[in-house]
């Protein structure tokens, strides 16, 4: 075996050694100094993005899922590996809940904006997508918004235990389909599922690619 092929096997993805809850911020001024890399997870409510920071570090309640919808209503850090190449991952509120008061929506709408446009160290948005639906007008509306503001973004689709491989390759194609219709080219997308052990090589993979590209001093 060629000393080549050892480093391509041995760097198949990134290890998570340690995985720590640093604080919930109410403000992205609040939030950890923006000193390492960052990737944060949005989605409309109950997609799976607590479930998912579980399932990547696995750590079950490190992030607090539940099967109500709006759990998640800060800007929750966590940081990984903290002891060599340490990073943030960010649970965020879901959008597009619909038993919040307009009050309360309207300040969420306000804090996530300033979040997404603000944070400095912000590498990649993970926009996570309910596989089992059809194309949502609120997911293109928000990637729309993303894309328009320069804000790198990848696409994630949860809970594809949750339906038959058909199923979910139909759904895609539904989405890909109304994307080309807007854009030229798709943003990169990742199939998960948190609880059949599914894309979490992938998605450790791609950030830690993203990490070493980027070097934030
Ligand atoms: P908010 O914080 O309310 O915005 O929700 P969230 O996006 O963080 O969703 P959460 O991780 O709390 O999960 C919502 C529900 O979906 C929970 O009941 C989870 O157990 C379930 N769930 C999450 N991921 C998966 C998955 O991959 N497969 C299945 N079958 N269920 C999942
Ligand atoms: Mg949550």
């Amino acid at each position: 075996m060629t000393e080549k092929y050892l480093l391509t096997t041995i760097k198949v993805f990134m290890k998570i050694k340690s995985a720590t809850f640093v604080k919930s911020s109410t403000d992205y001024k609040k939030c950890p100094q923006a000193d390492i890399p960052e990737h944060a997870f949005i989605g409309r409510s109950n997609v799976g993005k607590s479930s998912l920071i579980n399932y990547l570090t696995n750590i079950k309640g490190l992030a607090k899922a539940s099967d109500k919808p709006g759990k998640t209503q800060l800007i929750n850090h966590f940081i990984i590996n903290e002891a060599d190449t340490p990073w943030y991952l960010v649970d965020l509120p879901g959008y597009g809940f619909a038993h919040v008061s307009k009050s309360i929506k309207k300040e969420w709408n306000k804090f996530l904006t300033e979040y997404i446009l603000k944070r400095k160290n912000l590498l990649c948005l993970f926009v996570l997508i309910d596989s089992r639906h059809e194309p949502q007008e609120i997911d293109m509306q928000f990637m729309e918004w993303l894309a328009s503001n320069e804000i790198p973004f990848v696409m994630v689709f949860t809970k594809t235990d949750k339906l038959t491989a058909g199923q979910l390759k139909k759904n895609i194609s539904a989405y890909n389909k109304v994307m080309l219709g807007a854009w030229e080219e798709l943003p990169r997308q990742f199939l998960t599922s948190a609880t059949a052990d599914k894309g979490r090589q992938a998605l450790l993979r791609f950030i830690e690619e993203t990490n070493e590209i980027n070097n934030l001093s």
